[in-house]
């Protein structure tokens, strides 16, 4: 089945399955490797993504519940306010280790940030406590968005 989806401002038309989740239309169809694969059961946000600004799990998203809704991905998000600041933040405060994570942390902290320019200790814990990180980076995640909000 054909399926049109805007993703970073482009149109794509892409021939899949309706319940073939986002994700792999992204990695396999689309070759947009920097959304990752984790557990595939909307539990450690590494496939995080943006729907129309906010983020959603793209592993347990299917192409067809998409519609004409604007999909934003790490590859994009450097074109946005708050992705460029959160991307800046991140390097200045190393904060990647493995990096695997890192993706879909970015997602959710620029659109956290985007939604509250000014997020307490317990905002940012409850935006992103559905991301995990293996290597345990999450000190430096905090600060990097107390940075990036800071301007
Ligand atoms: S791969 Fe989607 S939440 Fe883990
Ligand atoms: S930086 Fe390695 S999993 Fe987060």
């Amino acid at each position: 089945m054909s399926f049109t989806i805007n993703v970073n401002g482009s149109t794509h038309s892409v021939d899949v399955d309706g319940d073939t989740p986002l994700l792999w239309v992204l990695r396999d169809v689309l070759g947009m490797t920097g959304t990752k694969f984790g557990c595939g059961m909307a539990l450690c946000g590494a496939c995080t993504v943006h729907l129309d600004g906010s983020p959603i799990r793209s592993c347990i998203t299917s192409i067809d519940s998409i519609g004409g809704s604007s999909i934003t991905t790490i590859e994009g998000i450097h074109a946005t306010a708050t992705g460029a600041r959160i991307q800046k933040a991140r390097i200045d405060r190393e904060v990647p280790q493995c990096g695997y994570c890192q993706s879909g942390q970015i997602m959710s902290a620029s659109a956290l940030l985007a939604s509250n320019p000014s997020p307490t200790d317990a905002d940012i814990d409850d935006a992103m406590s559905g991301n995990i990180c293996r290597c345990g980076t999450y000190v430096r995640i905090r600060q990097a968005i107390k940075q990036a909000a800071a301007g």
